[in-house]
């Protein structure tokens, strides 16, 4: 397994501890989190965890966990089978185990390289503690220094949004699948990765991104939304914490 494979892997496992008999786990999407969600499968196997059920965030996922063995819901059944928490507007998820593209140093995030953003981010909001999982290559001072921003946008509105996005001077990339055509995500829109160099104020940039219509969502999660942040390195683990 390559360094970074390994590292990955140990942050996810990390995670994986924190998960306890009974709990509603968040399942994310990509390679880190994957680790995660099969560490899990196998405490659930051995009969190290218990009445555990997870909540995909996205089709691929709900794939690997129910091969896997993982009991899932979505979480529209997670809601309709608490009704007397859902009328206290309860965060119904216990723990989400996620990764990211990029963590700067005040724990806000860049998601969405593996294109399940949208479902992520409803995840992650719906959840208590936001557990994020990177090895040490994922860490900048600010976001935009190693990757772009991930935007989901409606079909109907690609041009406009495109057009929108460009005159931020963002350089703008329509994603493609592995056949050359538009990638589609789980709710049926397309992705633009989107360059907007270094970004100074990535609540600012919610702020515009959150007011276009034709953009469903997008790829900045800002640190309210985070808990921890697992990161592992060669010199060992660090857990980070959002103030
Ligand atoms: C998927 C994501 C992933 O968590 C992110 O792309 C990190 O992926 P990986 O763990 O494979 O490096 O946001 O939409």
């Amino acid at each position: 397994m390559d360094n970074n494979i390994e590292l990955k892997k140990s942050a996810a496992e990390a995670a994986v501890e924190e998960v306890k008999d009974g709990m509603i786990v968040g399942l994310g999407t990509g390679s880190t989190a994957r680790f995660a969600i099969e560490k899990l499968a196998n405490k659930i196997k051995e009969g190290k965890l218990k009445n555990i059920y997870g909540i995909p965030t996205s089709k691929r996922t709900e794939h690997l966990a129910i091969q896997l063995g993982i009991p899932v819901l979505s979480l529209n059944e997670l809601f309709s089978q608490n009704q007397k928490l859902r009328t206290q507007n309860e965060r119904l998820i216990d723990i989400t185990i996620d990764g990211a593209d990029e963590v700067d140093a005040n724990l806000n995030l860049i998601k969405g390289g593996g294109g399940a953003l949208l479902r992520e981010k409803v995840i992650a909001q719906n959840t208590k503690s936001f557990l994020v999982v990177i090895d040490e290559s994922k860490l900048s001072n600010k976001l935009g220094e190693k990757f772009f921003v991930p935007i989901e946008v409606l079909q109907f509105a690609l041009e406009s949004e495109k057009a929108f996005l460009e005159s931020l001077n963002a350089k703008v990339r329509l994603r493609k699948d592995e056949n050359g055509k538009p990638y589609v995500t789980d709710e049926g829109n397309f992705i633009l990765d989107v360059e907007f160099g270094i970004i100074e104020n990535p609540a600012k940039l919610n702020e515009i991104l959150n007011e276009r219509a034709g953009i469903v969502e997008h790829g900045i999660f800002l640190n309210k939304l985070v808990d921890k942040v697992y990161c592992s390195s060669n010199s060992g683990m660090k857990i980070l914490y959002a103030s």
